[in-house]
């Protein structure tokens, strides 16, 4: 399967088989995370794997993880984040993020689903895995067995904008 196949196969996964993710599987998912590009190469992220029931009770404290047997908590140190000069932004969400998504495309590679989660109480998490004050959690992605049918892999000729409204050439 060659890249774009794999992406347009990729769907958030909210349901899940009561089944591990193998160790092997696991490692590659993380070697991913560690091969992936960073501002400067400061690599201002720091991942907390959940997979003991206790963690992912306390994740369940700030999220739905839709019932995922594994969650990566992708976390941004600001301390160590590059910041433009120019406006002063900072990188780390963006860092946090290429981590995730390289984590979520070698999960399909790997036949695993998974799901890009947000929608967490922050505060909860700092609290449940004893975050230093600099460490901002960004992502949690949960993976796992997806259960249910798959999402179509051309669903996105209606599911996303056009090419068109998306892209634009030489200026907008
Ligand atoms: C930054 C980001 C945050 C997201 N947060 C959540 C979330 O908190 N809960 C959830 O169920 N899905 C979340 N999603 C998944 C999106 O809803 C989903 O990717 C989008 O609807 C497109 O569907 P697809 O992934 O199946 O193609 C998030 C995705 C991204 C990229």
């Amino acid at each position: 399967m060659d890249f774009l196949e794999m992406a347009r196969s990729r769907y958030s996964v909210r349901d899940y088989k009561n089944r591990k993710v193998e160790p092997e599987k696991l490692e590659k998912i993380l070697l991913a995370a560690h091969a992936a590009p960073t501002a400067a190469n400061l690599q201002p992220v720091r991942l907390i794997v959940v997979q003991e029931e206790e963690g992912l009770k306390k994740i369940g404290k700030a999220a739905n993880i839709y019932g995922a047997p594994l969650a990566v908590i992708v976390c941004a140190e600001h301390t160590k984040a590059w910041t433009r000069p120019f406006d002063h932004k900072k990188t780390v969400d963006i860092d946090a993020s290429i981590l995730t998504d390289h984590m979520m495309m070698e999960a399909t590679e790997l036949g695993l689903g998974s799901v890009w989660i947000c929608y967490f109480k922050p505060d909860v998490i700092r609290q449940e895995f004893n975050l230093p004050d600099t460490l901002e959690p960004v992502n949690i992605l949960a993976i796992g067995y997806a259960a249910g049918n798959p999402a179509d892999p051309e669903r996105h000729a209606v599911q996303r904008i056009s090419l068109n409204e998306l892209v634009r050439y030489e200026n907008y």
